[in-house]
């Protein structure tokens, strides 16, 4: 499951909300998030399945549509973004594609994954604009672009208040704020009956699959240490769109995203995670990812607009600054 399918667990004792509850100061948080995201950046892609081509596209506009469509703003063109936290270039490189955007610029608190997206942005011909930043610090002048957006990347933030100043600071009036891939607390908190589910039948499900007990890890992958505390955060509704009126922004909308599918994608992913990756059946990944797919489409045209944000798994912030 990635960033693209959907946004990390928290790590243990990491959720807050409001007021920050975390094991770290606030200097330490972007200081492992740094570290962490430095050390993921080169196997960031293949990790999350983040795609650039017409997977990633339809992705990525599908979320843009949802949180813009919603808000009656629209696709743009924007001509001047900047994307906070913008890792290997999930949502930029996807929109300037796609020409929603014209002219990008990407910051990210890791030099590393801004490393990757420039590699990413060459491979696929795009021109993009990298500027190392953290989101509380932006080193850029007053009004100078007409979208800030990001990806999984509020939960990272020690300071939202303070970080959503700087998107209010940095937008031309009338400029739009768009933010995707937050995880909702509740959504979080419901998400868990599946994965208990899945970690109770995994020996039962090896067996029928064919597939051997995962093997011990080694050492563990350079940056796993880390992964448990650079998630900050875990959102109710109001909670995300209360630091977009603090910071003076109108037009203020947030909506959830995927329920089903996270369940689905959870449980697979819970009981695949038991499994020697080399003995689970290519049918299993197979029907893992379409069912994966068909669900998202079944939340999408049936659940998402009629139940409450906060049962989703990911929530989305759209806002605008007033003219
Ligand atoms: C989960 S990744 C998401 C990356 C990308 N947006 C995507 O969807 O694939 C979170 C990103 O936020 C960045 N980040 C974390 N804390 C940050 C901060 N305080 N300021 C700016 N970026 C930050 C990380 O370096 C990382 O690239």
């Amino acid at each position: 499951m990635s960033p693209a399918l959907s946004t990390k667990e928290d790590g243990p004792g990491s959720p807050a909300s409001g007021g920050l509850r975390h094991p770290l100061s606030p200097e330490e948080i972007r200081n492992v998030n740094t570290r962490y995201h430095d050390v993921a950046a080169g196997h960031y892609d293949s990790k999350w399945g983040i795609d650039f081509g017409e997977l990633g596209h339809d992705q990525v506009l599908s979320k843009v549509r949802k949180v813009l469509g919603a808000g009656g703003r629209g696709l743009g063109p924007f001509a001047r973004s900047l994307e906070i936290g913008s890792g290997t270039g999930y949502f930029t490189l996807n929109l300037l594609r796609a020409g929603v955007i014209e002219e990008a610029t990407c910051s990210d608190i890791s030099p590393g994954m801004l490393s990757a997206l420039n590699a990413n942005a060459e491979r696929l011909g795009l021109a993009v604009r990298t500027v190392p930043a953290d989101a509380e610090h932006l080193p850029f002048a007053e009004e100078s672009f007409d979208l800030v957006l990001g990806h999984a990347v509020l939960h990272h933030i020690p300071d939202l208040a303070r970080a959503f100043s700087e998107f209010e600071r940095v937008l031309v009036p009338g400029g739009t704020v768009l933010f995707a891939g937050e995880p909702s607390r509740y959504g979080d908190r419901l998400a868990r009956v599946p994965k208990r589910a899945a970690s109770t039948v995994a020996p039962l499900w090896r067996r029928v699959i064919g597939a051997g007990p995962a093997p011990p890890a080694e050492g563990g992958a350079p940056d796993a240490a880390l992964e448990g505390v650079v998630d900050v955060h875990a959102f109710a509704p109001g909670e995300l769109s209360a630091f977009a009126r603090g910071a003076g922004l109108s037009d203020v909308r947030v909506i959830g995203e995927e329920l089903l599918a996270n369940w689905f994608g959870w449980t697979n992913r819970t009981l695949e995670a038991t499994a020697d990756p080399n003995e689970v059946p290519w049918a299993w990944r197979w029907y893992a990812y379409r069912g994966y797919l068909a669900l998202q489409q079944l939340d999408r045209r049936l659940l998402e607009s009629r139940l409450p944000p906060a049962i989703f798994y990911n929530l989305m912030l759209s806002a605008r600054k007033p003219v």
